[in-house]
């Protein structure tokens, strides 16, 4: 592979956010919201999106993924997306790859920005990767590798984290030891994901401190899907044992399609109504999330799932 990102490279990563009361928040609507929506969204309403959170303040955005268009063709035009969005400085425009194809689709997009991913349990992992472990390690780190090689950075996800909807319980010992694998050959951020949100606030609490503890606050995010209603409480929890990098989606979209039974992440403006009631930075504004997620279901029907958007009216 040749070809070399000019897109917008990081510029002033994670730094300190314990210190000084900031969350980082990573907006992952265009891709996992949109992975799992049955209605299809038109390129041109996913650039307008992606816009407009971005204008909202979002600065980690992933915009897509390079998967194979018969496994989620909702992401079938994730190139021609990456080609339209106006790509502001200082924000990171980050898209999905399973392998060493999805690395090179990134390259051709100008994206210097690329998360891998794979599960902490085999059963998931076979359904969304086709692959054991042991292969998608190898997948992944060859990825990994050849991406940091080119000057991109890597962002890696751990699915079934916190329990695998065929497997149940996942032992966190496997999760930190893909992570670490994941550190080792280059990839610079981990993220933990709650696939299914069958986690529970005390194991969300065990593991985001372990795993705070052991790869360091600015390199660890929690990924959480809210199935069960947790959603907001493992956040909490979370954030009480030093967790500050969060994904969410706006309007509260999102689920993996091997994941059966899994609902939507995290809302966006969910996670900020909790974050500014405890009074976080995360210089994404609540009321343009909102405004977003309300045209997303007016004009393209998407259904959402997010508290603060069902009731969105001003304290009085
Ligand atoms: P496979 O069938 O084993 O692929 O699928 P293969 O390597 O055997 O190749 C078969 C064909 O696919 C070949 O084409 C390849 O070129 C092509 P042919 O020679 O037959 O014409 N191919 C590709 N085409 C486009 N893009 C690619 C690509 N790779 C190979 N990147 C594969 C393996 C990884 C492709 C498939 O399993 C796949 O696409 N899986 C993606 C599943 C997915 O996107 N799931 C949702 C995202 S993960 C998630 O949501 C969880 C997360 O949010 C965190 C959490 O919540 O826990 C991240
Ligand atoms: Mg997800």
């Amino acid at each position: 592979m040749s070809a070399t990102p000019n897109a917008t490279t990081a510029q002033s990563d994670h730094q300190g956010l314990e210190s000084n009361g900031e969350v980082r928040l990573f907006e992952v609507g265009p891709r996992d919201g949109l992975q799992n929506e049955s209605v299809r969204v038109p390129t041109d309403a996913k650039i307008d999106m992606i816009e407009r959170l971005v204008d909202a303040g979002v600065r980690d955005i992933e915009i897509g993924s390079f998967v194979h268009p018969k496994w989620v063709p909702q992401m079938a035009d994730t190139a021609r997306v990456a080609a339209g969005i106006r790509r502001v400085p200082g924000v990171r425009y980050w898209a999905l790859v399973p392998n060493m194809k999805g690395l090179e689709f990134a390259l051709k997009a100008e994206l210097s920005h690329v998360a891998v991913f794979l599960s902490s349990s085999e059963s998931h992992n076979l359904k969304n990767l086709n692959r054991s472990i042991s292969q998608s390690l190898e997948i992944v780190g060859e990825v990994i590798a050849e991406a940091v090689s080119q000057g991109l950075t890597v962002r890696g996800y751990i699915s079934t984290s916190f329990g695998c909807p065929y497997e149940g319980d996942v032992p966190f010992d496997n999760v930190m030891r893909i992570a670490h694998t994941l550190t080792q050959r280059g990839c610079r951020y981990i993220s933990l994901g709650d696939t299914t949100g069958m986690g529970t606030p005390l194991q969300i609490r065990k593991g985001c401190r372990r795993a705070v503890e052991e790869l360091g606050v600015d390199h660890v995010a929690l990924h959480l899907h809210d199935t069960r209603g947790l959603g907001l409480v493992n956040a909490l929890q979370a954030l009480e044992v030093g967790m500050r990098n969060f994904d969410a989606s706006v309007g509260g979209m999102g689920g993996c399609p091997y994941a059966p039974g899994a609902a939507g992440n995290l809302g966006t403006e969910d996670l900020l109504y909790l974050l500014e009631s405890l009074g976080y930075e995360t210089g994404v504004d609540l009321e343009r999330i909102v405004a977003i997620s309300r045209d997303l279901q007016l004009d393209h029907g998407v259904t959402l799932s997010s508290k603060y958007y069902q009731y969105a009216g001003a304290r009085l």
